[in-house]
This record gives structure tokens, sequence and C-alpha cells, in this order.
């Protein structure tokens, strides 16, 4: 069986799943039920000075007949008085000394966070994580992704908490900037042991279009919140991936955003996070899910014949590459199997109005070089008109193919289309090589502004 246990800047853990800062961690009671369930380790809900949170305080996208495909949430740190959090994570981790219980962060002066990092290491937690991310109310005050957003302040934090800390600090990013190095590399600077991301991105979910008030609605008024879950996968996997590829980035990364599945994880973990933190898909499916993380996860290190986690971290962090330097010479075109087509069409429909026209229908005449007389394909054109016909199959015409990869990706069928390599050269060139013997560089264009 692989060995699924993670170090994260020498904060150990069973599995590499944990619990991220937000409503499931919110308790001792939660965290130790999530922790029965198989969760490796949890960052506890944010703790710092008093707060009132609104209501109501989530909305979501649901696409089709998917729920919550994205969360936006204007909640708050935590509600609950830090002596009982405190209280709370001493008990969790005397009772469950093997699993990683991390304390999240977020206060105004140095002498808080002084005294907060203090009574936090007292209760015996294996690190604390500083919330630089929080994207609505608490940035308004000066904190959380304010923070973020500026290096200069960020690295100082990092710095005041280093000063005093015993245990190691992960720094716990904004996705809301230009440029993730940026805040990433002042954290390092600063001294962060390591950092995580994403917190959520700024988003606005919908407008009651009776009340005329967007959504969520405190009474007859609205602000922006915070979204998370699948829909910001995407966005938070290239941001791992973009610090794990650059070698100013030092220290370690948590992965975080739109986890939902043991897939989803080892993709974070094959960019090169180390470790992954999930909240929304326990909200939507609760604590239970980890044990299908677990299973995934094991059944398929073992299936490409790895023996630990680590030895999947950063494995696809070579393929991530900047533009520049992909080759220009790889080129593919669309196939249809004609035996598993199902004669929907769609493809012709999507290449035709979407890309570029060379997705034709069976007995039509694309252009110039295809051109027949019409009479010829009339029975064609017929029978294809029947949705049971085998001749609904669509052609492609691969002189014309430029490779973009729509049909495969609206067609429904698993498979029937596959993109087939045709190679425009056999050498490589990439946009890189172009520049560098000057035969794509226009003097006095925008390049030579920076
Ligand atoms: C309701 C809610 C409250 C949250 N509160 C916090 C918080 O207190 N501190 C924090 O660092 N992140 C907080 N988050 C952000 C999550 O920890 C996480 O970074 C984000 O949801 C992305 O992960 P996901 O896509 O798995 O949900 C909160 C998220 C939600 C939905
Ligand atoms: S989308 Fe797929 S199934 Fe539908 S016609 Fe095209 S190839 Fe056939
Ligand atoms: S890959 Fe793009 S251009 Fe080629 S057939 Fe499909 S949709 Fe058309």
């Amino acid at each position: 069986m692989p060995d699924l246990s993670t170090n994260l800047a020498g904060i150990q853990s069973p599995n590499p799943f944990w619990l991220a800062s937000a409503p499931p961690t919110n308790s001792g009671e939660q965290v130790q039920r999530a922790f029965d369930a198989g969760w490796g380790g949890a960052v506890w809900k944010t703790l710092g000075n008093p707060i009132v949170n609104v209501s109501s305080r989530l909305g979501s996208v649901d696409y089709g007949d998917r729920r919550m495909i994205g969360l936006n949430n204007i909640e708050l740190i935590t509600d609950r008085p830090l002596d009982v959090n405190l209280r709370e994570i001493a008990e969790v981790k005397k009772r469950y000394p093997k699993h990683a219980v991390v304390v999240s962060l977020m206060f105004d002066t140095r002498d808080e966070w002084r005294e907060a990092i203090r009574r936090s290491e007292d209760t015996g937690c294996d690190g604390l994580e500083l919330n630089f991310g929080c994207p609505h109310g608490m940035c308004e005050r000066g904190m959380g992704s304010a923070v973020g957003q500026e290096p200069k302040v960020l690295e100082e934090l990092v710095r005041w908490v280093m000063d005093v800390a015993n245990v190691p600090v992960i720094a716990k990013l904004t996705p809301n900037v230009s440029h993730i190095e940026d805040p990433a590399l002042a954290a390092v600077r600063g001294g962060a042991s390591a950092l995580s991301l994403i917190n959520t991105v700024q988003s606005v979910m919908g407008v009651d279009l009776d009340r005329l008030v967007p959504l969520p609605r405190v009474g007859n008024l609205s602000t922006h919140g915070g979204l998370c879950g699948p829909a910001v996968k995407p966005i938070a996997l290239r941001m791992v991936g973009v610090l794990a590829r650059d070698p100013r980035v030092t220290v370690p990364i948590s992965g975080i955003g739109g986890i939902s599945t043991w897939r989803d994880a080892a993709e974070f973990l094959a960019l090169g996070a180390t470790n992954v933190q999930v909240c929304t898909a326990v909200m939507h499916h609760g604590y239970r899910i980890v044990e299908d993380l677990i299973d995934g996860l094991d059944a398929y290190l073992a299936s490409k014949e790895m023996k630990s986690v680590s030895e999947l971290v950063g494995r696809a962090t070579p393929a991530f590459v900047e533009w520049g330097e992909l080759d220009l010479n790889h080129h593919v075109v669309a196939k249809i199997d004609a035996a598993t087509c199902i004669g929907c069409q769609l493809c012709h429909v999507a290449c035709h109005d979407g890309a570029h026209q060379c997705i034709h229908l069976p007995g039509t005449p694309a252009h110039a070089g295809h051109v027949a007389p019409m009479a010829k394909f009339a029975a064609e054109r017929a029978r294809a008109a029947n949705p049971a016909s085998p001749y609904r199959v669509p052609w492609v015409d691969e002189t014309e193919c430029v490779g973009c990869n729509l049909c495969a990706l609206v067609c429904p069928v698993e498979g029937c289309i596959t993109m087939v390599e045709q190679r425009r050269a056999s050498a490589k060139d990439t946009w890189h090589d172009r520049m560098a013997t000057g035969r794509d560089h226009v003097p006095g264009g925008l390049k030579d502004l920076r």
C-alpha cells in the first residue's frame, strides 16, 4: 500500500487531506468528527478580534442539474470567543496527537499578533496559518486580502510573526492579484515556512430580478463575496503551478480551491502541492468524502507504482511552461470514429459556428477542393436527415482542421473524436526560439517599452 503520509514544512499528517479554514473547522466537536472520518489535518476557522456576521451570507451558482458548482460567501472570521476556540484546539490536539492541527490567525496590531501566536502555540498546535486571503469585510478593515494585495505589508507582517513563532507558519494567499508571484515571494522573503492558496475569488453571485438586489441578499442590500468550489479549481491550479515551478519559491505549497475528488487532489499534487485543503466539497457532501479521496489516491498511486504521495508531488511541474516554450510544429487534427458516433452533429455545429468550418455533414460539398455535383449527394443528404441513420456521421476536412479541440470537447460520446498528431515539421520550433533568432521580433513594438 502506498504511504499517504505527508510533511508540510515539518507539519506531519497521516494523509494529504486537510480541512481548510472555514465552517467545517468551526469547533472542536466538528474537527474531532472529521478526524474520525479520516481527515489528516484541519486548519481551524480563522481566529481574530470579535466580529459580527451578517445573514444571509452564502450564495451559489448551479449549472444544469449540478448544484453549487460555485459557492460564494460574505462570512467573516470566527464569531466564537477566542478562549473557547483555544480550549477546544488544545483538547483536539491532545486527543489526536498524530493529526495536523493548524491555527489560522488574522489580527491587526503587532501586539495582538504576538499575543495570539503565544496563546495558539500553548494549545500544542502543529502550525499557524496567516489569513491574507479573505476578500470581503476584513479587507475593508485593512486585514485579510488587503495584506495579501500589498507585498510590502505582507512581508513585514510575516517578519513580525516569524520573530516570535516556534512552529511552522503557512502564509495563505489571495488569488485577487494580477501576479501571484508578488505576494508569494514577499512571504518567502519574510521567512514563511510554507504557502497555501487559494483563498476565495472576489465575485457577485447574481441579482434577484424581482427585488433588483444582488445576491446573497442582506435585507435590501448586498456586497461582493468570495467564490470557491469546483468553479475556481482551474484558477487555483494555475496559481499553484506557477509558484511550484518558480525556483525563487523555496518553500512547500498547500493546494486549495475546488478540490472535490481524489483526481482533483492528485492534479494539485502533480502540479507541485505537498498536500491539499478542502472546504466547499465538505460543506456540500460532508466529512465522509474523505473515504473516497483516500481510496482513490491510494489506488491511483498503486496503479502508477508510486510508493508514496511524495513521489507524485511536482511530477507534472516540468511540463507546465510558458506559452512561448510550446512547440509550434506540434499539430493535431480531429478524427471521428464512425462506429461510436451517434450522429448528433454537435461537432459540426460547434466547428461551423465556433471554430474553423471544417466538419461537414455527410453529402455536403465543403468548398472548392471538395466540390462535387450536389445531385451526387442528394441520396446521402436524405439518409442523413434520419437521426437513426449512420449516414449522419459528419466528416472532417483535415486540411482545414487547426486542431483546436472544440469538437472533441462538445462531443457527448467519450473517445468518439480523437485528436491525432500530424506534425508540421519534425524539428521543434517555439516562439521563444523565433524571438531569439530574430524571426518574430518587430523593433519598436510593445516589447521594447518594457
Ligand atoms: C463560508 C466560508 C467561510 C470561509 N472562512 C474562511 C476563514 O475564516 N479563513 C480562511 O482562511 N478561509 C476561509 N474560507 C476559504 C476556504 O478556506 C478556502 O480557501 C476556499 O473556500 C477555497 O477552497 P474550496 O474551493 O475547497 O472551498 C471560507 C470559505 C467559505 C466558503
Ligand atoms: S458530436 Fe460526436 S457523436 Fe455527435 S456527430 Fe459529432 S462525432 Fe458524432
Ligand atoms: S479540432 Fe477545431 S477546427 Fe478541427 S474539426 Fe474540431 S472544431 Fe473544427
